[in-house]
């Protein structure tokens, strides 16, 4: 799938965007609306579930592992839970696709069931590290076999009697942790995870919103193990990692002031609000409210003279999916932008510090990958265009084409994005949001 080109975006320069949009649900929380949904006692209705290839990997992985689910239809979702102990061996293989977040979350979940079953994904997924969640696992008693350096796909053996560990994670990724605290409701004890800096904590929210215990304290969380979870009603917000391209967007046209409705807020995901404030950009939100436990709000976005900075280390986490379209702002900001500490770049749906770097030289641009980061000489306050318009690989990575097509923003001529297929695992209807807010993408099917 991420090696070919079904789908290429055509895209190129616009002076002005505006108007309102709500952009689809949160990836993250529907991923875990379902995982927790059919552990529970009881149906679990949500409603925002994001129809993207990713969420819906995960659904048809718990169809397949025999949890009735009805939709989705408009964002509306029934899971009908089978309880901890109702899932059923899968007669296939369980594909991932492109989704890391189902494969690493599945794989603790799975590890305390009393079957076997394989973890499979695309040709991305292949190659991103296992290792982090297979490591802990084992420790836990689980028995899993991937391949070679832990990549995809894995072998998950049931009938093993988790035990509850107190786990310190080498790197900061919520992935981890939930895949852990997920093993944790199925081991002996309460099983505990330090991160190294805090990420997202919807597990933890969300495992509260089923009733379980779930303590925290900084960067700590812990769950007892034998906890059983009841349905309740989700509500996924708008996704502030598919709303950040429209944030971006609308900072660099030089006419912009566009609205995003009811984006999830969660204090864990806003970086990059913070980073682009930081860079100047005119950033207002209004109608706080909380859906499920989950902030809210709406971001009214209008064009700034972005500068470049410092980014804080302390914020790679809580933006950590956003780099792609960061880099595209410092790119359009006055003087240089500096990306230290977020190494864990390198092993996203693809090597999101090389891919951007080369994208952006592509384009003319003064960008030089780090080992953790990068360092963009933005070309900052002209008039008119600013750098030229090239040819893309997605690379099997949606936010690299949805990143590049903002970045045309400002680009002389056509961007042309190949691959551009893979923005569906996130993102469906990206082109027509997009169009709809005055960005020009046509999207151009191939062969
Ligand atoms: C996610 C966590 C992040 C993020 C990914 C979704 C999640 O990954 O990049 O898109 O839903 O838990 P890491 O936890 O590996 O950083």
């Amino acid at each position: 799938m991420s090696d070919l080109n079904l789908i290429e975006f055509h895209a190129s320069s616009t002076p002005a965007l505006s108007g309102s949009a709500r952009v689809p649900g949160d990836k993250s929380i529907s991923h875990r609306s379902i995982m927790m949904g059919s552990i529970a006692e009881g149906t679990t209705e949500v409603e925002g579930f994001l129809e993207g290839e990713d969420a819906l990997a995960t659904m048809n992985a718990f169809r397949a592992l025999g949890v009735n689910i009805e939709g989705p239809d408009n964002g509306k979702v029934k899971v009908h839970g089978v309880g901890m102990h109702g899932l059923k061996a899968p007669r296939q293989v369980l594909d991932c696709g492109n989704s890391g977040t189902s494969m690493r979350l599945m794989s603790g979940l799975l590890a305390g069931q009393d079957f076997d079953c394989m973890l499979t994904g695309d040709s991305s997924l292949g190659k991103r590290p296992m290792k982090r969640v297979i490591d802990p696992l084992l420790l836990m008693g689980a028995r899993i076999e991937s391949q070679e350096g832990g990549r995809p796909p894995l072998h998950i053996h049931g009938r093993t009697s988790l035990k509850a560990i107190d786990y310190v994670l080498p790197m900061a990724s919520a992935q981890v942790k939930s895949c852990v605290l997920l093993a944790g409701l199925y081991a002996e004890g309460t099983t505990t995870v330090t991160e190294p800096a805090v990420t997202r904590d919807h597990t933890e929210r969300m495992l509260r919103g089923f009733g379980v215990e779930v303590v925290t304290d900084g960067a700590t969380a812990s769950v007892k193990g034998g906890q059983s979870l009841k349905a309740t009603k989700i509500d996924v917000p708008s996704d502030i990692s598919s709303a950040a391209f429209f944030m971006v967007a609308a900072s660099i046209a030089p006419d912009a002031d566009i609205t995003l409705k009811h984006v999830g807020l969660n204090p864990t995901r806003t970086g990059v609000i913070d980073i682009l404030k930081l860079m100047g950009a005119n950033i207002e939100l209004s109608n706080h409210a909380e859906v499920g436990g989950e902030p809210v709000a709406d971001v009214r976005v209008r064009s700034a003279a972005l500068k470049g900075i410092e980014i804080p280390e302390s914020l790679v986490p809580l933006a950590i999916d956003e780099f792609p379209v960061l880099f595209v702002a410092a790119a359009n900001a006055t003087g240089r932008t500096v990306l230290t500490g977020a190494e864990e770049l390198r092993v996203k749906e693809s090597d999101r510090i090389a891919v951007m770097a080369h994208g952006l030289q592509k384009c003319g641009i003064d960008a030089e990958p780090t080992e953790d980061g990068m360092i963009i000489q933005g070309l900052g306050q002209v008039d008119g265009l600013r750098y030229k318009a090239t040819s893309i690989e997605s690379q099997g990575d949606h936010r690299i084409a949805m990143s590049f097509s903002v970045a045309a923003i400002r680009a002389e001529g056509t961007m042309v994005i190949h691959g551009a297929q893979t923005v569906d695992t996130s993102f469906p209807g990206f082109v027509a949001l997009a169009n709809s807010l005055g960005m020009k993408v046509q999207s151009v099917r191939k062969g």
